[in-house]
């Protein structure tokens, strides 16, 4: 067998969020595909590495009130964690924002430069005069030109759908700051010249990328359509590194994140006595991305033309695929299906996720669902009913009852070995075609197969009357249990390593697949998976829930309509005083705290929206409130801890029913009213004043 050279990796996750299990999705799969290669023999280093740069950390880094290399450095450690917790085994876990990176950013740059892949132009971008900086699109809110939703980003409307240009769109404000005076600067920005490598990239997608992805893409620019130059420069302040030969300008993030992968790679070669030149630019190693579906755009056309125009070997294939659902649905923060890798981990063993994604993974771009209820059945019947009974039976049965030795198979059972051996090449090309969920499917097939002997031979009936008769078929089964944890190896790294401590044998190769156990002691068993109690699914799902809940108030941008510290609002626009109550009307109003149960529109009306409030020791509310322009999707005030008049007369609305009191909300005109909400610590039905 010739032994390959493989560069393998996977997205590089922002350092300005957690992991969660639509992350992993990727993940995992990669780190089964470069197990795979490792237990082959191949020469196969699996590359990662943070993506440090861009406007979002450098603005969470400063609300946090530090440095973003502080705020990158704590975001490594958890997301270091994580993965080595869910087994995911890099061969590298490095960061964009490391001298290898600058300084290949600075080689392709130069490079770029010299082959006539750049040119300059003015280009005019939203400016806060108050935060000082350019706007990107998602730091731009304002009203949808389209369906006149409030607070929607500069790019796209999440209510309707819709794209437009930041100029289109209505009342825009600062979306850190709030500030209304945005000015339109014009500043030189660098450009990649794209449809410069028009032809290139309509062979190289061919024959890089999957069927359906080169199909899409060729389709955005075909015959007719023009490709693009991209915007390689952000201006100051930013968090990345500086072009050179200019000030204050820098390389945009997704310029630096791919180069990235060279970097971390380069960071590995250095420390273990290789040739960067020897991995990246080789002829004969192959170098795979796995990305989700996406971030095609910058892997399929804006990288490979890029390693192209700056003389470097492009992908030998871009591996896509698709994104998570929870439960048929998009992973959801308010019904806690928004996961989070720690939480998970809090809850349920890590093996136990990675064998459920491989039983639905393929190679194609098509999503990926997590069935909660589906996941404890597989793991319950499958990999703990059927897989690990075998060895958790045979190995205690032979330990107590038969000195704890292996002797050989009967006939039958050296047939069904056999048997099961003769599958290896067929799941030795699920692997290495990433049919990933085929792999689970073979070895359940012959996991029956063994049960089916197992029960068949019923070796706690004959083991008094027959002992050495009862040692060959416990010698089947665990020989058998040893070869399906062996294909399981490269999912299951953590419970196959621990099922070769039983059998006494160092971790497992794919060759190991050849030596039987035969003739020789086992050791005792220990623990390789135990059902799931769907409890355990239940508390995750509640405590990520209130993790949320918990932070949505808070992790709230500013409301629009609040002004900026040092930019007062239009006073034309704020209604004038009303005339001087009196303390005692004042102090008959009783206003009290309550939790938003649920916010829905009230279809019957285009002005009203309805919230079911939990006001805790004073009971239930239901309050209609005119706030549906304001609010065109309400469930996002689901969880929220509002403030309401108590004690106010209840108001009937006609066929709908009597409002129990009014919802607090500022605001200066009906588009831009926000509902208050009291700090987290009061509990509902508590007084405010
Ligand atoms: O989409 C993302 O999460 C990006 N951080 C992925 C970057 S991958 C590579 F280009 F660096
Ligand atoms: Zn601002």
């Amino acid at each position: 067998m010739k032994k390959r050279r493989i560069v393998v990796t996977a997205a590089l996750p922002y350092a300005n969020g957690d992991i969660h299990l639509g992350h992993l999705l990727e993940y995992l799969q990669t780190d089964y595909w470069v197990r795979f290669q490792k237990m082959c023999g191949h020469e196969c280093v699996y590359i990662c590495a943070d993506d440090t740069h861009g406007t979002p950390i450098m603005i969470r880094a400063r609300k946090e009130g530090r440095t973003p290399e502080e705020l990158i450095a704590s975001m490594w450690e958890r997301h270091f964690k994580d993965f080595s917790d869910f087994q995911v085994a890099f061969d590298n876990f490095y960061s964009t924002n490391s001298p290898e990176n600058r300084e290949l950013c600075h080689t392709i740059y130069g490079r770029l430069k010299q082959n006539g892949a750049l040119f300059t132009r003015s280009v005019e971008q939203l400016y806060c005069p108050n935060c000082k900086m350019f706007l990107p699109d998602r730091f731009v809110k304002g009203t949808c030109p389209k369906c006149g939703a409030t607070e929607q980003y500069g790019d796209s409307c999440e209510h309707c759908g819709s794209t437009y240009g930041f100029d289109e769109l209505k009342d825009a404000h600062c979306a850190t700051c709030g500030c209304k005076d945005l000015e339109l600067r014009a500043a030189e920005h660098i450009l990649f010249d794209l449809a410069k490598y028009r032809d290139y990239l309509q062979t190289w997608l061919h024959d890089h990328t999957p069927a359906d992805v080169a199909k899409k893409l060729l389709e955005w620019f075909g015959e007719d359509k023009e490709l693009l130059p991209w915007d390689i420069s952000r201006d100051a302040p930013y968090f990345g590194f500086e072009i050179p030969g200019y000030k204050d300008k820098f390389f945009y993030v997704w310029l630096d994140a791919p180069v990235g992968y060279m970097a971390s790679l380069k960071n590995w070669c250095d420390r273990h006595g290789q040739a960067f030149e020897d991995w990246w630019q080789n002829p004969d190693a192959e170098l795979y991305h796995f990305i989700g579906k996406d971030i095609v755009r910058f892997h399929c056309l804006f990288w490979p033309a890029m390693l192209h125009a700056s003389d470097f070997k492009g992908p030998t294939h871009v591996n896509v695929h698709g994104f998570l659902t929870v439960n048929g649905e998009k992973m959801s923060k308010s019904r806690g299906t928004f996961l989070n890798a720690r939480v998970y981990l809090s809850h349920l063993n890590a093996t136990f996720l990675r064998y459920y994604y491989a039983c639905k993974i393929n190679n194609t771009t098509d999503d990926i669902d997590l069935n909660l209820e589906d996941f404890v059945q597989r793991v319950n019947a499958d990999l703990v009913g059927k897989i690990t009974n075998l060895a958790s039976r045979g190995a205690q049965m032979l330990g107590k009852r038969l000195d704890g030795r292996l002797g050989e198979p009967d006939d039958e059972g050296a047939a069904l070995i056999r048997e099961a051996l003769s599958r290896a090449d067929v799941i030795a090309a699920h692997y290495e075609n990433r049919r990933f969920s085929q792999v689970p499917v073979e070895v359940c097939k012959l996991a029956d197969a063994a049960n089916a002997y197992f029960d068949a031979h019923a070796p706690w009936k004959t083991i008094k009357t027959d002992p050495e008769g009862t040692r060959k078929v416990l010698t089947t089964i665990l020989n058998l249990f040893r070869i399906l944890a062996i294909y399981l190896r490269p999912i299951l790294p953590v419970y196959a390593d621990a099922a070769a401590r039983l059998f006494g044998e160092e971790p497992w190769d794919w060759a190991a697949l050849g030596n039987p156990a035969v003739n020789r002691p086992i050791g005792t068993y220990e623990y390789l998976a135990e059902r799931i109690d769907p409890k355990q699914v239940e508390a995750m799902v509640a405590e990520q829930k209130a993790i949320f809940e918990a932070a949505a108030p808070a992790s709230k941008p500013a409301p629009a309509a609040a002004p900026a510290p040092d930019a007062s609002p239009d006073a034309a626009e704020v209604p004038p005083l009303k005339p001087v109550m009196p303390f005692a009307t004042f102090e008959a109003s009783d206003l009290r705290v309550a939790r938003v149960e649920s916010c829905t529109i009230v279809p019957e009306s285009k002005k009203l929206v309805r919230f079911e409030l939990d006001a805790g020791p004073l009971g239930h509310r239901t309050i209609f409130s005119g706030i549906r322009s304001a609010y065109p999707d309400p469930s996002v005030l689901n969880g929220r801890l509002i403030l309401f008049v108590a004690n106010l007369e209840p108001r009937p609305f006609k066929k709908l029913g009597v409002s129990e009191g009014m919802v607090l909300t500022a605001g200066v005109s009906d588009t831009e009213l926000r509902v208050l909400s009291p700090s987290e610590d009061v509990p509902p039905g508590s007084p405010a004043c």
